[in-house]
């Protein structure tokens, strides 16, 4: 899609940006707010492997630290000859945070496939569970 090229553009850069230090596995992400922001964010490893951020939420974090609440996709990119597929605690922070998006998933040739958030986590935990 010509729409999300510079989106996808920017995942592709971001994950450039990855410090993987025990897995060598680069990922980055890119976050487009409904005013068409772009929020980039790449994997951060820890020696405590689990304290360990996935670049889907480095750059979802860092779009609502800044003020950002709506948006309308991500872009996903990791090393792998098969679209990248976010691990389930990203899933559950898109769904939480950004709602039903386009979640473009690319893989290392730059080709990509779209899903939407409920597409990746069907039947999610939620807000309207919490308070209906
Ligand atoms: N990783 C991501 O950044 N996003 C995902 O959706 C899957 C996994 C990172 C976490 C860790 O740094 C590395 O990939 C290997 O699991």
């Amino acid at each position: 899609m010509e729409k999300y090229k510079k989106l996808i553009e920017a995942a592709i850069k971001a994950k450039s940006k990855a410090l993987p230090t025990y897995s060598n596995f680069f990922v980055g992400a890119a976050l487009l707010t409904n005013d068409d922001k772009i929020y980039t964010g790449c994997n951060i490893e820890s020696s405590s492997y689990s304290l360990t951020i996935c670049a889907e939420r480095t750059a979802i974090f860092k779009a609502i630290s800044e003020g950002e609440r709506k948006f309308k996709a991500i872009a996903i990119t990791g090393d792998t000859d098969d679209y990248i597929s976010p691990c389930g605690a990203c899933r559950q922070i898109i769904s939480d945070l950004c709602g039903e998006i386009d979640v473009l998933l690319v893989n290392s040739k730059g080709d990509f496939i779209t899903n939407k958030t409920s597409g990746l986590l069907p039947f999610a935990f939620g807000d309207d569970i919490l308070r209906p």
